[in-house]
């Protein structure tokens, strides 16, 4: 009889989306698409708890994966703040220019956050600062060819999608061995106690850095924090091929779920870190056209029954 060979799924292709937790639609709004200059190009519920709050999504005009930070809204919900330590998604870094990050500090000073200067990263110039809801976020000023095509924004200082996430694991060697051996990471740099891996090519987009954290607090999720990194793969086949894989390794993994513009499945690395996998089928352009993004409440099918009750029970607010 033929030997039967069961096809492994294509390789991650980088980072999809990153995702927050925040407690103010409206401020949510004001920083990432007025003082960011992001496009909002999707605006859904919190799927997972539909009538509890928004889920905003923004990125470059396409939506392109790599660009999209993406936050679920919890206004008026008793969370806590986040506490960033192990185990924590420590910051969200996006690249410009590298000419820009005088014009980005006097931006953000002019919106009401603070900035400071981290020393150069990998010989890149680093900007700190927080968004409105406390959000942990970098600029880093670098060479990067993508053109996100933002209406609002000089060209030469709009934000080009995500360089790198920054992960502070609660056992970091035990995180970057499960992200190289199983999710086909590759190490490509290291300074200091930081250590940068890529996937699907060692470019801004593509970069989670891991940074050894041996003392201070455990980290824990609340407003103002990071919540999971969502990794692109090709199709929703690839999604359950990787799927056997994580739960082959001993993770727990959701499987796929419907979001609408794609499927996603959750699971958490060793080192507490919260993943997801994200394919780009159909698109953001299953219910809106390319130019109207973000202008209509979005559902995926199975919540189109419940669009009454979803749209009554979300906070008012003006776009
Ligand atoms: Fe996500």
């Amino acid at each position: 009889m033929a030997e039967v060979r069961r096809r492994g799924p294509s390789p991650i292709r980088g980072i999809h989306h990153i995702t927050g937790l925040v407690g103010s639609a409206a401020n949510d709004l004001r920083f990432y698409r007025d003082v960011l200059g992001l496009r909002l190009i999707k605006k859904t519920c919190n799927q997972e708890n539909p009538t509890s709050g928004w889920h905003f999504f923004f990125g470059d005009r396409l939506g392109s994966p790599g660009t999209i930070m993406t936050n679920i809204i919890l206004e008026g919900v008793p969370m806590p703040k986040t506490v960033e330590g192990r185990g924590s998604i420590t910051d969200v870094s996006y690249s410009v220019s590298p000419g820009s990050l005088d014009y980005w500090r006097e931006r953000l000073t002019a919106a009401g956050c603070a900035c400071s200067d981290r020393p150069a990263r990998f010989g890149d110039p680093v900007l700190h600062f927080r968004d409105f809801d406390g959000i942990s976020s970098e600029l880093v000023g670098c060479e990067d060819t993508r053109m996100p095509e933002l209406a609002d924004l000089p060209d030469e200082h709009q934000i080009r999608g995500f360089h790198h996430a920054t992960l502070a694991p609660r056992i970091p060697e035990l995180t970057v061995q499960f992200l190289v051996g199983v999710l086909g990471f590759e190490v490509v740099a290291t300074e200091g106690s930081r250590t940068r891996l890529a996937v699907g090519g060692n470019e801004p987009g593509k970069l989670i850095d891991v940074v050894e954290r041996r003392d201070g607090p455990w980290g824990r999720h609340g407003l103002g924090g990071l919540h999971h990194i969502a990794l692109t793969v090709d199709s929703v086949g690839d999604m359950e091929k990787w799927t056997r894989i994580l739960a082959g390794a001993g993770l727990i993994v959701t499987g796929a779920r419907d979001r609408g513009w794609f499927h996603s499945t959750y699971f958490t690395v060793p080192g507490g870190i919260n993943m997801e996998l994200s394919n780009l089928d159909p698109g953001w352009t299953v219910d809106e056209e390319i130019d109207s993004l973000g202008r209509i409440l979005s559902l995926p099918k199975h919540l189109e029954a419940h669009r009454t009750a979803i749209e009554a029970a979300l906070p008012a607010v003006e776009f």
